[in-house]
């Protein structure tokens, strides 16, 4: 019989896969921005220092780029690798799907970042060593090098949303993959966004000015710099969000926390305040103050628009044709690839993935709860969390008391024909879905009996 050609799957208890390979995520996008953005606005006062003949303001591209080789450069070359690892394990098929079309955008990629790194070195070490005409061409050629490396990122991670043209599922091609209205909506709010770090982070550095004037001046700059990035920030998130598919409306309007739109306009205005408050006194700006600062914007910022565009992907991990849980649901002719959702209806899940231990392919009254937890690690936890916490835990949807075959039958429901829109299509034959009930039902009922006993007490 034809197998999937699924990989093992990853497991981790307490948090999740994803949520592994979300704080990673999240701590590479304030590292990789705040560069990004630093390597631009170098170039801008680069040339800024040089027309108005104001050297001195090179002392903070020099102070800044110091501070970048270790927060970015050390920190975020960490990271980078660090996401390549998890999300192989984590999605070996998603990644596999994103080599498949763009492993030459990729190289581009780190050809551009090696330009970046050599140069980052050049700015800092040569400042006040070379002629300052030759060091503003140097910070320019970091700043669009830098730019070049997210264009490209941010073209992949649209892809992983949706393919850049609807064509592309029939024609394929790299730049119908590339290039569609996400990925334009996605690079200006991050573009957008990118400055605001970089201007938060950049309050690190100068708060340690001695110099009062030079660090007045240069806390304005970047209190003004921040301002304009968060408001035009705001207002490409609006654009970012009209250039999401229906999936992606569905979860957010019914799957994301009451409190998520709120907080988000929080955390928004609470950055703008902070702006305002170092452009009317920037005197005030100490580097602690925006090192607390830089922690706020990421983990009620980053984290959260991590999770949820996340989110707001499922079912698929990349490119719509392939589940989070690595199965490949539809056809893409442009790509020679064929769903495998026939082959698991024909024969069932468990008989089909080839990395299925032997004794479980056939469910019997002796295995049925070990099946069922075989389902639900390969089939579910990449959404779900198996244990009390983390990512949506599966257990929480039947707290309440029921049968095993009212579970079984609502799993099939909802999973066999496709009809969840945020959920892949899971095609579970009667024995498997009883199965994996017969397992979701020992998972929930230790926290009943749990609570039982606490109000007995
Ligand atoms: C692609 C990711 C993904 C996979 C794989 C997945 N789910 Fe879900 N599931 C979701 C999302 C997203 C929700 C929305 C609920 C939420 O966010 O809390 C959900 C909700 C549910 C719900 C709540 C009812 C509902 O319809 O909203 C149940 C029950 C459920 N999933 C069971 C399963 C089971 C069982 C499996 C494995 C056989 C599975 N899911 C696999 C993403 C997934």
């Amino acid at each position: 019989m034809d197998m999937i050609g699924l990989y093992p799957t990853w497991f981790e208890p307490g948090i999740g896969s994803g949520w592994v390979v979300g704080l990673i995520a999240t701590a590479h996008v304030l590292f990789s921005h705040t560069s990004v953005g630093a390597a631009i606005f170098f170039a801008w006062l680069a040339n800024y220092a040089h027309r108005h003949q104001r050297p001195e303001l090179l002392e903070f591209i020099r102070r800044y780029g110091l501070f970048l080789l270790v927060f970015s450069y050390v920190l975020g070359s960490i990271t980078g690798p660090g996401i390549w690892y998890s999300t192989t394990v984590a999605s070996p098929r998603g990644i596999s799907a994103l080599i498949h079309s763009f492993v030459w955008m990729w190289a581009a990629e780190w050809v551009f970042f090696i330009i970046e790194v050599v140069g980052v070195y050049m700015l800092v070490y040569l400042v006040g060593k070379i002629d300052i005409k030759t060091h503003t061409r140097l910070s320019l050629i970091f700043g669009l090098t830098s730019y070049t490396t997210m264009l490209v990122i941010v073209g992949i991670l649209s892809f992983m949303m949706w393919p850049g043209k609807a064509e592309w599922h029939q024609a394929g091609g790299v730049l119908n993959a590339f290039y569609g209205p996400n990925t334009f909506a996605q690079l200006g709010m991050r573009t957008a966004f990118m400055f605001a770090i970089t201007a938060v982070v950049g309050g690190i550095v100068v708060g340690r000015f001695k110099d009062a004037e030079l660090k007045n001046d240069i806390a304005r700059k970047l209190a003004l710099l921040g301002i304009v990035a968060t408001l035009v920030g705001a207002a490409m998130l609006q654009w970012y969000l009209a250039t999401l598919p229906e999936s992606a409306e569905v979860v957010m309007e019914n799957r994301l926390p009451d409190y998520f739109p709120v907080a988000l306009m929080a955390v928004i205005g609470g950055t703008l305040a902070y702006f305002l408050l170092t452009w009317v006194q920037p005197r005030a700006l100490v580097s602690a103050a925006a090192g607390v600062m830089t922690v706020v914007i990421t983990v009620f910022g980053l984290w959260p628009e991590e999770v949820a565009r996340e989110s707001i992907r499922k079912p698929w991990v990349a490119g719509q044709y392939v589940y989070s849980n690595q199965v490949v649901g539809v056809d893409v002719p442009g790509m020679g690839v064929k769903s495998e959702i026939p082959k698991i209806e024909a024969h069932g899940f468990l008989k089909t993935h080839i990395f299925m231990p032997e004794h479980l392919r056939t469910v019997t009254e002796a295995n049925r709860v070990e099946a069922g937890q075989a389902l639900a690690l390969t089939a579910c936890a990449n959404c779900h969390s198996l244990s009390a916490t983390g990512m949506r835990p599966l257990r929480k949807y039947f707290a309440g008391s029921h049968t095993e075959s009212e579970v079984a039958e609502y799993l099939k429901a909802a999973l066999s024909g496709g009809n969840t829109i945020y959920m892949p299509q899971i095609p579970l034959n009667d024995e498997e879905a009883r199965a994996l009930a017969a397992y979701i039902l020992t998972t929930t009922q230790p926290a009943e009996v749990k609570a039982v006993a606490i109000a007995k007490e």
